[in-house]
């Protein structure tokens, strides 16, 4: 199977300094090693509690955030090594969607305007006939149907599913190889859900657009995956495919996750009761022990001496945690 992007040990540190008269500075290690692949074809789901890292790892996969150290290879080429033209064609090929969809509009841009805004950036050598049927078809695509009567509203005229209908519109005209899709249904009713969910899975299949799925909501994740990540303070603890995952947890963790219920409201950031973010000291190399200790009900004298192994415990079913590995 190709990858169509992959990491090797990504490092993201955030600085922050506050405190005007006793200066202080705190550094928050985001994401902490991390390794995954993300093969061609593949809905890679990615959950975790508030601050877990999500939105760090996805803005970094798309060179939107510098890493401070690892490797991220986008089709086999080093990201990091784009520049200019390059740059300009990993943009055309890679693209976000967002989770606020009535944030993520301009209320005073109409919806052909902000669906062609990107296809003109990249496709200027097409005529105004293959400008105009790109559109539509993209619209009929996300499923505003029929297209025509879409292009003249503003972003006030349109229900919130529609709007996230034209957000994915803006990020697919350019038929992207690899999206990063923040959470796209948690601020949706749940009765939208499962249709923009659906258009999310035919781009898959008509497209053949691999996605990072981000979301903290396991049954949503499960649904759109074919493999599902578990991020806990910027590590990876557990990778399975996504009925795995859930039919037979074996991380602590995401044991915790699945078992808790998420509070269905979606202004809410969630995260399971007990469990906060943590930031590490300014001076920390990173955690030399399993992230997940100071919480953990199995805790044992071994895993505050060193992290665990990311270990194969059944086909496809990796865990880093001493009850299963070294
Ligand atoms: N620009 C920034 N400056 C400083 N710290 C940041 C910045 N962005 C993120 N962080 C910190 O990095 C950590 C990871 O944040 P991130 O937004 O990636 O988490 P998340 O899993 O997406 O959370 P949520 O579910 O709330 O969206 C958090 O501790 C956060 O406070
Ligand atoms: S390594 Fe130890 S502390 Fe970490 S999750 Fe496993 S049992 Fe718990
Ligand atoms: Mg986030």
């Amino acid at each position: 199977m190709k990858e169509i992007i992959e990491t090797r040990k990504i490092t993201k540190d955030f600085v922050t300094k506050s405190g005007v008269i006793k200066r202080s500075i705190r550094l928050t290690r985001a994401l902490d090693e991390v390794d995954i692949s993300i093969h061609e074809d593949e809905i890679f789901g990615l959950i975790g509690e508030s601050g877990s890292g999500k939105t760090t790892l996805g803005l970094t996969l798309l060179k939107l955030l510098d890493v401070n150290s690892g490797s991220i290879k986008f089709m086999d080429e080093e990201i990091s090594s784009f520049y200019g033209k390059r740059i300009h064609e990993f943009r055309e090929k890679t693209q976000m969607v967002f989770q606020d969809p009535y944030s993520s509009l301009n209320p005073i841009i109409n919806t052909y305007k902000s669906v062609v805004t990107p296809l003109k950036v990249f496709h200027k050598e097409m005529s105004k006939e293959e400008v105009i049927e790109r559109v539509l078809v993209t619209l009929e695509r996300v499923g505003l149907s029929p297209p025509e009567q879409f292009l003249d509203k503003f972003p006030g005229q349109l229900s919130g599913g529609q709007k996230q209908r034209v957000g994915i519109a803006r990020a697919i005209i350019n038929e992207p190889k690899f999206l990063v899709a923040d959470e796209p249904v948690s601020m949706l009713d749940v009765s939208l859900r499962a249709d923009i969910l659906n258009i999310l899975l035919n781009l898959r299949n008509e497209l053949h657009t691999s996605m990072l799925f981000i979301s903290h909501d396991i049954a949503v994740t499960q649904y759109v995956s074919d493999r599902i990540a578990v991020l806990h303070l910027g590590q990876i603890v557990e990778l399975a495919d996504s009925t795995l995952l859930v039919k037979n947890p074996m991380h602590p963790y995401t044991k915790t996750l699945i078992e808790s219920v998420p509070v269905p409201d979606p202004k809410r950031r969630w995260a399971p009761e007990g469990i906060t973010v943590k930031d590490v000291e300014y001076v920390n190399e990173g955690r030399n022990e399993c992230s997940f200790a100071n919480r953990c009900p199995f805790v044992m004298e071994i895993c505050r001496k060193a992290r665990p192994e990311f270990t194969e415990v059944e086909r496809n079913h990796f865990v880093a945690c001493y009850l299963y590995g070294k």
